[in-house]
């Protein structure tokens, strides 16, 4: 109790700090443009637009796609649980309906690891397939993603194209096969970015790899896939949605991120927030605020599930060129520490905290100590998912941000902050350890954020309700 007290204090403090948002800190607004030093922020950004196409039934389309590609060989991936499902029976009667040769990996391990990466790339590799096509959740097609990238490139090295500083965050630069992805969940949006997430087994932490040239090169939405999610995958993919509006929303402007890049090619693929991803994340929000409950609740809500999968591209068009800030960097040791929590309706036989959990817990924290830069926008997030914010003052953004998304959680039975998935205390400096080499989306972070900040944010965050 007397933690919980202490980690409250330190929030309140964090909240009542000086506003450092570029309209109102002279400090900041100096980083913008030449520095004394010389550094340089960048000065524009770059939208990498997906392709897209959605309706129900869609799927039928894919072995025209591929015959319109002049594909002769095609890579499946799915996981075990859904080959079983009609998402990739209807992948593979297209196929079949159009002639396509091609062969299954149906064993992509839900949340990746580097050894499952490797083990996917393994089969890429010897199969000799000119596209590939994935079938599931994020788990799925980031397997894809790394499978199409590794298998173009033999010659490379596993650390080569992970995530500085973990990696050597490499440049890719070679010629990737095709890649449609098939989205099941609605949740990552992986379909529209070029991210692949995996578990670093070693290091316990999530890291990635990081390229516009790994997006699908298109994304077929078949909303009828999501009528099969069980409610918890429903409901934890959801709250990835939510989470990746709110933090894109809210990351550290694009013209504040520095370096500059000298050259075009090496502008980061995660820009900082800028006008045009601000248009999705706040429409995506919108889609949340309205759909989100009923779509877990009831699903046979087909108009509700609908719209939640169309909201998880749109989070993912703006997050995949905004990028993502604290929730998701400290949701990495989160999911990569997991000692014996079970997911309930997750069908796989390792311990696992998903994704989505993993990044909803710290999200009342990391919006209350985020709020002092950019308040009006922490306020705007918290009207549109509901709050009534006639009579709020601008120092309580976050505070009245946190409190809405609380309620969100408390509503969709989320559990009770990061000791109910399996962490206490004592776990706070490896949780914080995991979050360091993350910076690649914690420096998007708008507040500056020291290793005490962070783990008085998992303190903030073992308990939530
Ligand atoms: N690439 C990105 O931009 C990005 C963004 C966010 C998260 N991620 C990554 O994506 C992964 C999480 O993906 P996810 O949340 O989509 O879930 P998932 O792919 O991990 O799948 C979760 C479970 O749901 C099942 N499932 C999926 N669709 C189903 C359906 N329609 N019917 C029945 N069961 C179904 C799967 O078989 C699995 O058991 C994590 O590894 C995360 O780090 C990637
Ligand atoms: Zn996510």
């Amino acid at each position: 109790m007397a933690a919980q007290r202490r980690a409250f204090d330190l929030l309140q403090q964090f909240q009542q700090a000086a506003c450092r948002c570029p309209t109102h800190s002279h400090t900041y607004s100096r980083d913008i443009g030449h520095t004394g030093s010389g550094k340089t922020t960048d000065y524009a950004f770059e939208m990498a637009i997906s392709n897209i196409r959605y309706g129900e039934n869609v799927t039928q389309e894919v072995g025209m796609d591929l015959q319109n590609m002049g594909v002769k060989n095609v890579c499946v991936m799915t996981d075990k649980n859904l080959s079983q499902l009609p998402p990739v029976k209807a992948v593979l009667n297209s196929l079949v309906k159009n002639s396509m040769k091609f062969k299954m990996y149906d064993t992509v391990r839900v949340e990746p690891t580097d050894k499952s990466f490797k083990d996917a790339t393994e089969f890429a590799r010897k199969g000799g397939f000119d596209a590939f096509v994935a079938v599931g959740g994020g788990s799925v097609i980031d397997t894809c993603k790394a499978a199409n990238l590794y298998s173009s490139s033999p010659e490379s090295d596993f650390l080569d194209y992970i995530n500085a500083p973990i990696g050597k965050g490499k440049t890719v630069n070679v010629t990737l096969k095709p890649l449609i992805a098939v989205p099941t969940t609605s949740g990552t949006g992986s379909e529209t970015t070029g991210v692949a997430i995996f578990d670093f087994e070693d290091l316990k932490t999530k890291t990635g790899i990081a390229s516009r040239l790994m997006k699908p090169t298109l994304g077929i939405l078949d909303p009828l896939h999501t009528l099969h999610m069980p409610e918890r995958v429903a409901a934890n993919s959801g709250f990835d949605v939510l989470c990746h509006a709110l933090e894109s929303y809210t990351a550290l402007p694009f013209n504040m991120r520095s370096p500059c890049p000298s050259n075009p090619n090496t502008r980061p693929t995660y820009q900082g927030s800028n006008p045009i991803s601000d248009v999705w994340a706040k429409h995506a929000l919108r889609i949340v605020a309205k759909y989100f409950k009923r779509t877990v609740r009831n699903p046979e809500d087909r108009e509700a599930r609908f719209s939640m999968h169309l909201a998880s591209a749109f989070a993912g068009i703006g997050f995949g060129n905004a990028g993502v800030h604290l929730c998701h960097g400290m949701s990495y040791p989160i999911s990569g520490l997991v000692k014996t929590y079970k997911a309930k309706d997750y069908k796989v036989d390792h311990p696992i905290v998903p994704h989505g959990l993993s990044v909803i817990l710290t999200s009342p924290a990391v919006f209350t100590f985020t709020a002092s830069m950019c308040p009006e926008r922490h306020l705007e997030a918290a009207e549109i998912l509901g709050a009534d914010i006639r009579t709020v003052k601008v120092k309580d953004a976050g505070l009245v941000l946190a409190d809405t998304l609380r309620k969100f959680m408390f509503d969709l039975n989320v559990e009770d902050g990061l000791h109910a998935v399996g962490y206490s205390k004592a776990d706070i400096p490896d949780l914080v350890k995991g979050t360091l080499p993350q910076e690649r989306v914690t420096k998007l972070s708008p507040r500056p954020h020291t290793e005490e900040d962070l783990t008085t944010l998992f303190e903030a965050s073992m308990k939530i309700y």
